[in-house]
């Protein structure tokens, strides 16, 4: 038999994984390509013709053996193989998933003492059962929990758990992440099955994207759990394709069909037959002393798992046992989290090293020697400012514990004090600033119970010009694509970018000019900065950087004041009125404006057309609020009967659409008056929507 154009080559899923071992290196990448386009191909008779040409069992065998063939040969993998599943469109927004049984949630037990109480709980409401009982004993991810239902064997919906009962469909995104099937291929799959388990963001991909984000200016995610769920609450999934999510099943929700199996453990063996991931660290365990033995174990694996952990579940094994227990409430009796200690760890201070930040405080960074904490290896950690050295009392080489809680930012928690401690030398805090070489003044900061170092040179020194731009751009300020570190290093250096404002002044030819920068990404880069003129007054707000201005204090500002002037000439008691915003920060609001550099500056940015516009309907997906407009890009043209153009431009960002100059093929909709010229013939060619005021008026007030 030619094993490379032979269609079946098992008649069962268990006989694939034989037949793709043995064959050779060259036999396995034949039969991969040619499997990968024939895949392409059936693909293409079923869902673009109606016709398909094999049975749905042939397609699904014929599936698992391209993945078996690429997770063999990962180099030969097609970009647009059938198994990158990038098979659903982007989603306007997030629609709710209603779960049939609700996702509860787990009663903590906290050291051995609490796994004994649960223990003997268990056994004195087991009355019938003697001897010990038989536990299975699970990493507790720490991830995004989900639930994937199926029905007959096909995916066919995914949702994160929510307040339990509903939480939101983000099957567009699961359908993306390659560990979790798209059908469940084997013995005995249900009609109907909800299986429960945890997304999660594999550390060293977490590292890797956060590093991308930090070096294109974006905002880096605090933690893998973080990340998998902003992930998942992506609307448009190719983003989320490119991002290497994992998947663990650890429970069930609703199920028609036969009995997967009389234990839990067993259950779980039934799901991973048919192909969905379970977590090769479960351990099934008789009695208290070999369940706290396991726990143990996983404590001790935490550091070398490949993903985060923040405890261990029991679950009582057996489901009869299980049912007899039941449920307290939002938990069931039979399971319990026992949860770690934050991962703390003992290293050596290596030297202290100041930071400048972008509003010119000067921060002690630890430098550590490099340790694994809590499956993240740091070298570096804030030591915040000048009290909290002496506080610490902290000196280069001493030995440190080290912690991280919740986030990747690792906390030095104390010294140990040894011997050594008290013959080393105590640091010096700089003078002057260590990247321009001015001197420091001390500042109050926050409620006046702190104080900073910071740097006066706002407008001189680099790190501060170079900060403040990276700000600017920033995801939630003026969102300028492809403004990242290393080109914004070029503009500063090079001159041509001193302060915000310059940005707008740039040419095509200058940026043309600076290394590594091409045709293409000049011209994306000054549309996204044409873009940002539009960014509402809120977000507007954020870039210029105000200290201790926030996205919620700036929306805050905004909503309340609705245009820039008002916030400009508001009085400090002004500031406070408005809710959230403490004395404080009202004062360094009023600071701001009243620094005339600063007010220079925003001036600036309104001569170059930045156009702070009142806070427009939220465009993002956790609006709720929209109407028909929202989100749209809009282009004016013509004389319109009674509407002036600022006018109605003010009209449309109010009502959340985006106004841009020429028409595309990203334009929604066309506004045409009277002379309408070259922009109507162009909508007309393209087959863009084209309205009349009137219409305009009628779709705004709807
Ligand atoms: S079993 C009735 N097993 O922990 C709850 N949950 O508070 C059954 N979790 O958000 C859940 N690892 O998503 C179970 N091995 C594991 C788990 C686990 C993490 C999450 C779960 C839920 C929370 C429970």
């Amino acid at each position: 038999m030619d094993p490379v154009a032979t269609r079946i080559t098992a008649l069962n899923p268990g006989d694939i994984q034989p037949f793709v071992e043995q064959l050779t290196e060259a036999q396995a990448e034949a039969r991969l390509r040619w499997l990968s386009s024939e895949l392409r191909r059936l693909n293409d008779l079923y869902h673009q013709h109606d016709a398909p040409e094999v049975d749905d069992r042939t397609y699904d065998l014929l599936y698992r053996e391209l993945e078996l063939l690429e997770s063999r040969l990962p180099h030969a993998v097609a970009h647009d193989s059938v198994t990158a599943q990038v098979g659903a469109a982007p989603v306007d927004g997030l629609l709710p998933f209603t779960h049939v049984i609700p996702m509860l949630s787990l009663s903590n037990a906290f050291g051995e003492d609490e796994l004994k109480q649960f223990d003997e709980r268990i056994a004195k409401r087991l009355v019938e059962h003697t001897g010990d009982i038989e536990y299975v004993v699970e990493p507790k991810l720490d991830g995004v929990a989900i639930e994937l239902v199926y029905e007959d064997g096909v995916l066919v919906g995914a949702g994160t758990r929510g307040d339990g009962y509903t939480g939101e469909n983000v099957l567009h995104n699961v359908l993306t992440i390659k560990s979790v099937p798209q059908r469940l291929l084997g013995q005995g799959v249900p009609a109907r099955i909800a299986i429960r388990g945890e997304i999660l963001y594999p550390l060293e991909g977490f590292a890797q994207m956060n590093a991308r984000r930090a070096a294109e200016g974006k905002k880096t995610f605090e933690n893998p759990r973080n990340a998998a769920a902003g992930t998942l609450r992506q609307l448009d999934p190719t983003l989320t394709a490119r991002r290497p999510l994992a998947f663990y099943a650890h429970s069930f929700g609703d199920f028609e069909g036969e009995p997967l199996g009389d234990t839990h453990s067993a259950q779980l063996t039934t799901i991973a037959s048919w192909g969905v991931p379970v977590n090769l660290e479960n351990q099934v365990v008789c009695g208290l002393p070999a369940m706290v033995q396991a726990t143990e174990r996983l404590q001790a694996l935490r550091e070398s798992l490949p993903y985060e952990i923040d405890g261990a579940v029991i679950k009582v094994n057996r489901i009869d046992q299980q049912e007899t227990l039941g449920f307290v409430t939002r938990s069931p009796r039979w399971a319990t989290a026992l949860k770690y200690p934050p991962p703390e760890v003992t290293t050596v201070l290596e030297a202290i090293g100041y930071q400048v930040g972008r509003t010119g405080t000067v921060t002690p960074v630890a430098h550590l020697k490099p340790v694994r904490v809590g499956g993240v290896t740091v070298s570096r950690a804030s030591l915040h400012n000048k009290d909290h050295l002496s506080e610490l009392d902290i000196r280069v080489g001493d030995s440190v514990i080290v912690v991280r809680r919740g986030d990747v930012i690792p906390k030095v928690e104390r010294v140990v004090l040894d011997e050594a401690h008290a013959d080393r030398s105590l640091p010096e805090f700089p003078d002057t600033c260590p990247e321009c070489g001015t001197r420091l003044v001390l500042k109050a900061y926050k409620d006046r119970t702190k104080q900073i170092m910071q740097c006066p040179n706002a407008m001189g020194c680099p790190q501060q010009v170079r900060g403040g731009i990276l700000h600017f751009a920033a995801r939630g300020a003026m969102d300028i694509d492809g403004l990242g570190e290393k080109i914004v290093d070029q503009l500063v250096t090079s001159g041509l970018v001193k302060r915000v404002s310059d940005l707008y002044h740039l040419d095509k030819h200058q940026l043309t000019q600076l290394e590594r920068v091409g045709d293409k990404s000049a011209d994306n880069l000054l549309d996204s900065i044409e873009a940002s003129k539009q960014r509402p007054l809120g977000r507007a707000l954020v870039a210029l950087g105000i200290p201790v201005v926030g996205e919620a204090t700036a929306r805050d500002l905004a909503r309340h004041f609705g245009s820039l002037d008002h916030i400009m000439s508001a009085t400090e008691e002004q500031l406070t009125a408005v809710d959230g915003v403490a004395e404080w920060v009202a004062q360094q609001v009023h600071g701001f404006f009243h620094d005339p550099a600063a007010a220079a500056e925003v001036e600036r940015l309104r001569a170059a057309g930045v156009l702070f516009p009142p806070e427009a309907i939220p465009i993002d997906a956790t609006s709720d609020s929209s109407g028909w407009f929202t989100g749209k890009t809009v282009v004016l043209t013509g004389t319109l009967p009674t509407l002036g153009r600022s006018e109605a431009k003010a009209r449309l960002l109010e009502a959340g659409a985006k106004v841009t100059g020429s028409v595309s093929k990203k334009t929604d909709v066309l506004i045409a008056g009277a002379e309408a010229g070259s922009k109507l013939t162009k909508a007309q060619s393209l087959g863009i929507e084209i309205i009349d005021e009137d219409a305009f008026l009628r779709r705004i007030s709807d």
